[in-house]
Order: structure tokens, then sequence, then C-alpha cells
């Protein structure tokens, strides 16, 4: 005979898009020996106990489901005469049990991990920097007591003697200038998401998901390397990637140069090294490796391949040591010079090159967004001149927009916009802007330019408005050189 009370825990099961657990059909036998009656409703699950049907919350319910059987099953077989009531209590309480600990203790996963590790290995400031960590999570979402008990249990035991080998939780300094080795930025003061391509974004994103489900991915024995590398021109979003990364994942960025980690003492550098790993690894954050060629440029500036060897062999040895902890970026402008086993090292990878046409067109719109009064056709004409500028650049334009507000007392134009991207064209990249061979030509012949790129995006009237000049004239300049042709041709034909 078979309990009704079974029956019940199947169907809630099935409910949830789950199968029954193989465990119920002990429980069964027991219950059907113990001719337990009880009424159908005996084992509801509180609806909040049913898991969502992923692989992870299966697998959580089955134990879950195991071990209130089990705790029930004794009962049920021990005395004969437990009531439907006693029965029904115990299951809901653990129940209710299992499933507070699961929900509360998900989570803070991450962090246990992390300070269980630290315990371990004797890493004091690892396990203070996680317990302060899990103190603000905590507190953030509403559980100011136990917030205040951990951070009580730091106070209580900040004057215990630490071992002496231990690091510190202070950033690491250069032994001999007494620099700090990195900076540390902390999540508030960070800007919006940077604007990308969807590859771009899709890869960001799984990135992201991988290290917010670090803790869940890591029970289930999957090997995650939670490094990512960054690379393109100058301005074009590696740093304000990073930062976006470390605001997502709600850590401090520790934003390490790594040509400042290059010390002209023999074997300093690799000790240096050495101490940023160790600091990423016992705070909680992500490490931020900029300006990543540093090491590879080692190559030309020292001649000494030797030392490079030990560097890159240094550098590599502290990232496999780190585990996959901490989230770890770099960032180059020269992906070409980083060593094939460095490279090899980066999982995750994000090109960021000079922005194409719709990514320049969304940069113009959020950048002006708060900036004058620019339309859809000043967005289309100002993208077609940012043709080969950075996203720096257009940020740029808009600083100084909002400077020009303040300064001259008026809306910015069209061509204010035109005028300041025309001085920004030289410089780096300047070979891929077709801005720069107009940036000292006279305004004819910029006219007559533009009109030959585009005759219908730069119409007279838009022309006009860039150089600050009547339609009329704009008209005149621009269409010269086509007149001249015109003659020509005809001339030519006679
Ligand atoms: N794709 C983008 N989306 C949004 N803003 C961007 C983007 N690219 C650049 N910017 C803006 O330009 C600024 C400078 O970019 P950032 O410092 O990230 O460039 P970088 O690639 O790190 O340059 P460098 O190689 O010189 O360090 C950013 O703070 C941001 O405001
Ligand atoms: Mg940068």
């Amino acid at each position: 005979m078979v309990s009704k009370s079974s029956h019940s825990i199947e169907r809630q099961a099935a409910s949830g898009g789950l199968k029954p657990a193989r465990s119920t059909f002990p429980l069964k036998r027991t219950l059907a020996k113990s001719g337990d009656r009880c009424a159908e409703h005996d084992v509801i699950l509180p609806s909040r106990a049913l898991p969502s049907p992923s692989y992870a919350s299966r697998f959580r319910f089955r134990r879950l489901t195991r071990a209130v059987l089990q705790a029930m099953a004794p009962n049920c077989v021990r005395d004969r005469t437990a009531t439907s009531t006693q029965s029904r209590t115990i299951a809901c309480r653990l129940i209710d049990g299992y499933d507070r600990l699961m929900k509360s203790a998900e989570p803070y996963l991450s962090e246990l991990f992390r300070i269980v590790s630290g315990a371990l290995r004797l890493d004091l400031p690892k396990v203070r920097n996680y317990t302060a960590f899990l103190a603000d999570k905590l507190e953030s979402d509403g559980d100011r007591s136990a917030a205040q008990r951990l951070r009580k249990l730091l106070v209580e035991t900040e004057h215990q003697l630490h071992p002496t080998a231990l690091s510190t939780s202070t950033v690491p300094v250069d032994p001999e200038t007494r620099f700090p080795l990195a900076e540390r930025v902390e999540p508030s003061s960070f800007s919006p998401p940077p604007i990308l391509t969807e590859e771009q974004q899709d890869t960001l994103t799984e990135f992201l998901i991988v290290a917010k489900s670090y803790a869940q991915l890591q029970s289930e024995t999957l090997d995650v390397a939670l490094t990512l590398l960054a690379y393109g021109p100058p301005g074009c979003g590696k740093s304000h990637l990073a930062a976006h990364v470390a605001r997502e994942l709600g850590l401090p960025l520790v934003v390490v140069r790594l040509d400042g980690l290059i010390s002209s003492y023999l074997g300093s550098t690799s000790k240096n090294i050495r101490s940023i790993f160790e600091y990423a690894a016992s705070t909680p954050c992500v490490l931020f490796l900029d300006e990543f060629d540093a090491i590879a440029k080692l190559r030309d500036d020292r001649q000494e391949l030797g030392e490079l060897k030990r560097v890159v062999n240094s550098f590599i040895q502290n990232l496999d040591r780190l585990g996959s902890h901490t989230v770890v970026i770099a960032a180059t402008n020269h992906p070409q010079l980083l060593d094939p086993a460095v490279w090899r090292r980066f999982t995750y990878r994000i090109e960021l090159p000079y922005p194409s046409a719709p990514v320049r067109e969304r940069l113009w719109h959020a950048y002006l967004a708060d900036v004058g009064d620019f339309g859809r056709a000043d967005i289309a004409l100002l993208t077609d001149l940012s043709d080969g500028f950075s996203g720096a650049d257009i940020r740029e334009v808009s600083l100084r927009l909002r400077r020009n507000v303040v300064t001259q007392l008026r809306e910015p134009s069209l061509r204010d916009a035109f005028v300041t991207l025309l001085r920004l064209s030289g410089g780096h990249g300047e070979e891929a802007r077709f801005l720069k061979a107009l940036r000292d030509s006279e305004p004819e012949i910029v006219a007559r330019h533009l009109r030959q790129r585009d005759s219908h995006l730069y119409s007279s009237a838009h022309i006009a408005q860039l150089l600050g000049v009547s339609k009329a004239t704009a008209h005149r300049w621009s269409t010269a050189g086509e007149k001249r042709n015109g003659k020509t041709k005809r001339t030519s034909k006679h």
C-alpha cells in the first residue's frame, strides 16, 4: 500500500517540472509498512520551496527531498502512532529550514568559499577582506543584523597577532621607489556601460554570466577561467570596459600599470608581480592589468632576453596560481607583442578597434544626449565626420561643447562640434581620419571635398551649417568643382 503523502511529494515535484526523486521509493515502502494514513495534504511543499527546473535546482531539490524523507521515515517506522500532524510539522520545518538555508546562502557562496580557502591557507588578510565584503553585501541585501555580527567579529579580532609572513591588506608598493603598484577604484565612481557591437557584447555578457555564477559553476566542478583580454587602439574603451565589469560584479577595480611594475633592479620586477597577485588573491576585486604589452616591450628596451623570459614566466606562474577565484582583465594596444603563452592564458578576448559607423552613431547619441539640441540629421553628419575617431575623441568633443556652454553662454552648434573634430583630427590614428586632410584647408576646398564624399549627406544646407556661411555660398563653393569639371568635360567633348 502506498501512502498518499508520498504521492503528494511526487505531484509537487512534477508540478515544478521535475521528475520524481528516486529517493521517494524507500519512503513509499516505509510508509506502506508503517501503515501511515496521512491525509493527502500531509506533506505539502511550500510553493517557494519549489525550485526552478535548472540542473542545479533539480540536484538540490533531490537532495532536499531525500533529507526530508530520511528524517520522516524513521519516525514513522519507530512510532506507529505518529500522527499526520506530527509528520506534516516535521516535513514543513525541514523543508523550510533547507529552503531558507539554500536561499540565504546561495548568493554568498562565492565569498564563503573564499573565506574558507583563506582560512585553510592561513591567509588572514584574505579572510578579513572577504568577511568585510560579505558584511557589505549582506547589508546591501537588507540583512543588517548578519552584517553587524560579522563586523563585530572583525573588530573583536582586529588586534590579534598575525603571523609575520602574511601579506597586508593595503595596496603593495615598489620596495625601491615606495610607489604603490596599483590603484584601487571603488565601484561607485564608474560611468555608464560601454557601447559595443553585437559580437563584443555577446562575449562580454558571457564573461559576466560566468563570473557572476562562479560559485555555482565551481560546485558543479566546471573549470572556469575568469580572464579577459581587451585589445585595440587607444581611447576605444578598454579601461572603460574593465570598469564596467567591476561595477557589474560589485567589486573594486585594482588597476595595475604594467610599466610601473617593471623595476630597474634585477629580480625586483618578478617580486612586484608576485606581490600584486598576492594582493589580488587576498581581496575581493577585479584585477586590471593595463598596458599589458609593457612586459613584451622589455624585449626591445632591455636587450636582455633572459630577464624578459624570467618576467614572462613569473607572470604566467602567478596567473596560474591565482586560479579561477579572481577576475583578471588585461588591456593592450599591441596584441601582436604578446607572448603566445600569455595570450593563451586569456580565454575571453574582446577586440576594440576604432568604432564602426553604427557604434559611432550610438556614441554620439549617448554623449550628446544632454548637450545642445542635436537632431538625427546632425548625428548622421557627425557620425560620418568622425570616421576613424575613437570613443574617447567623441567624448572629448562632448566635453568641450559642455565647456563652451559655460564659457560662451550659448547652446553649442553643429559647427562647434565640427571645428572641435577638426582640431582633434591630428595625432594618434590620424591616418584613418579623412578629416585630417581638411584640417588646414580653405573652406571652399572643405566644402567641395565634403560634397564629393557624399552629395546626399552633405547638402548645401548642411555644409552651410558646418562652415558657418550662407546656403548660397556653401552651394557655390561645393559645386564649383562640379561646374568646372562639367565645363571641362563639355569643352573636351567639342
Ligand atoms: N565603446 C565605448 N563606449 C562608451 N564610451 C567609450 C567607448 N570607447 C571609449 N569611450 C569613452 O572614452 C573614454 C576613454 O576610453 P578608455 O580609457 O576606456 O580607452 P582605452 O582603450 O583604455 O585607451 P588607452 O589604450 O589609451 O588606455 C572612456 O572613459 C569613455 O568615456
Ligand atoms: Mg586604458
